[in-house]
């Protein structure tokens, strides 16, 4: 592990580093391959690292967060990627999707009531944004909320929810008026054990399949009206901006899982032979290592940049959505780069599910398609540098 120069790790930074290290190591290595065939959510490991306070990162002690900054979240998130992504994308949605937007737009009692159980690890939180036909174009989604004196009744249908099948909480986005459009949006807390919130068939995955996936469907989903998130019609802005921290998350975790393939790749390359000498030493295999390193250097520094980026907005208000797009886009790209060439390089062997190569060839996929496809963040970066709408 580099500590680069240009952003030197101060004495938190590394311990948050290694613990996370260290818990991946002793106790999600031995059952990541386990999970990932049979599919089952990992609750005990998660349990686990809540109690570490890698559920709440950058949420403040006093809502049971550790209160630490977006570098450190990064840092144990890649951790913990590099053994295994299932496990990093529970702690991703925890971390950003779902807290984020309560910290940077709730009430302090939604703050009190909604973040302490997630922060500490002993509850699971999810945010549900997509729907059958609304994925990239989120603005054009069709559930609606209706207020009815102090309640919002819910319904309609959401789609690909991460952790959906076992949430306790979720963010959710609708209608409140359809014909101002995105301007109509507004965002909702949700208790999972409400009447009316049901949880839809387990998708059956290519990767990440520790990591559980539904659809929610709210049916006269009755909530009060102090579980509206912001403002009536802010909803499109909440669920951009916490998007904009997921990606940073998303990046952190293509980071890990490239690492993981690399360095699987490098050992391998040292060690098999083939025509007298060990492959690494046949142009071939060692420009591939060349690449993929040069390639997983580049991730890290777009995403300790945009971590960075994260940390200055909290003092200047501005967004960093450039910069965590960038991270997203090269990060996730070059994630599947790298498992695809571990693969060739670790040939039948790659190929085996007795290694975890062609584990993280599957789960890397997922980087470049959730919190926006590779195609939506080169149109943010894009419409940012051109600055057109
Ligand atoms: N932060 C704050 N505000 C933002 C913003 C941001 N990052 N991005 C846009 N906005 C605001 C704009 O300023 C604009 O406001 P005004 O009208 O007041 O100026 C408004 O939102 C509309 O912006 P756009 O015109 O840019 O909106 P658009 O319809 O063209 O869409 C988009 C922009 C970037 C394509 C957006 O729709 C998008 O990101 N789509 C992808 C959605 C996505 O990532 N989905 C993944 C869901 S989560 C998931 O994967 C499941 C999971 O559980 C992990």
């Amino acid at each position: 592990m580099t500590d680069l120069p240009i952003y030197p790790l101060t004495g938190e930074h590394k311990m948050i580093r290694d613990a996370a290290r260290d818990f991946a190591q002793k106790e999600i290595a031995p059952i990541a391959a386990e999970f990932d065939e049979s599919g089952e959510f990992p609750h005990a490991t998660i349990k686990k690292m809540g109690a570490l306070g890698f559920m709440g990162i950058e949420v403040p002690e006093q809502y049971g967060g550790a209160e630490m900054d977006t570098l450190a979240y990064v840092l144990a998130l890649e951790e913990i990627c590099k053994v295994d992504a299932s496990h990093g994308v529970i702690m991703s949605v925890n971390n950003s999707l779902y807290s984020h937007g309560i910290l940077h737009f709730g009430t302090e009692e939604q703050k009190k009531a909604f973040l302490p159980p997630i922060a500490s690890g002993t509850a699971i939180g999810a945010y549900s944004l997509t729907e059958p036909q609304s994925g990239s174009d989120a603005g054009t989604m069709k559930s609606r909320a209706t207020r009815d004196g102090d309640f919002y009744v819910l319904n309609g249908r959401k789609s690909w929810v991460t952790s959906g099948p076992v949430a306790d909480y979720f963010v959710v986005f609708m209608m409140t008026d359809p014909d101002k459009k995105q301007k109509g949006i507004s965002a909702f807390l949700v208790d999972g054990k409400t009447k009316g919130l049901v949880r839809g068939r387990k998708e059956p995955k290519l990767g990440i399949r520790a990591s559980a996936t539904s659809e929610i469907i709210f049916e006269d989903c009755r909530i009060p009206v102090e579980n509206r998130l912001g403002r009536e019609g802010e909803g499109f802005k909440i669920a951009m901006t916490v998007l904009d921290a997921g990606r940073i998350g998303i990046a952190a975790q293509s980071l890990g899982i490239a690492e993981a393939a690399y360095e699987a790749a490098r050992l391998y390359a040292g060690q098999r032979e083939a025509f007298g000498q060990p492959i690494g030493a046949f142009q071939g295999t060692g420009f591939k290592i060349a690449d993929m390193k040069t390639r997983i250097e580049a991730s890290r520094l777009l995403i300790y940049n945009a971590a960075i980026a994260k940390e200055n907005s909290k003092k200047t208000g501005g967004r960093y959505s450039l910069e965590a797009s960038m991270a997203k886009l090269f990060a996730s790209e070059t994630a599947m780069f790298v498992t695809h060439q571990s693969i060739q390089i670790h040939g039948g062997m790659g190929y085996s599910r007795e290694l975890p190569v062609e584990r993280y060839f599957r789960d890397a996929k997922i980087t470049e398609i959730y919190e926006g496809t590779s195609e939506i963040q080169r149109l943010v970066i894009s419409r940012a540098e051109l600055d057109i709408k």
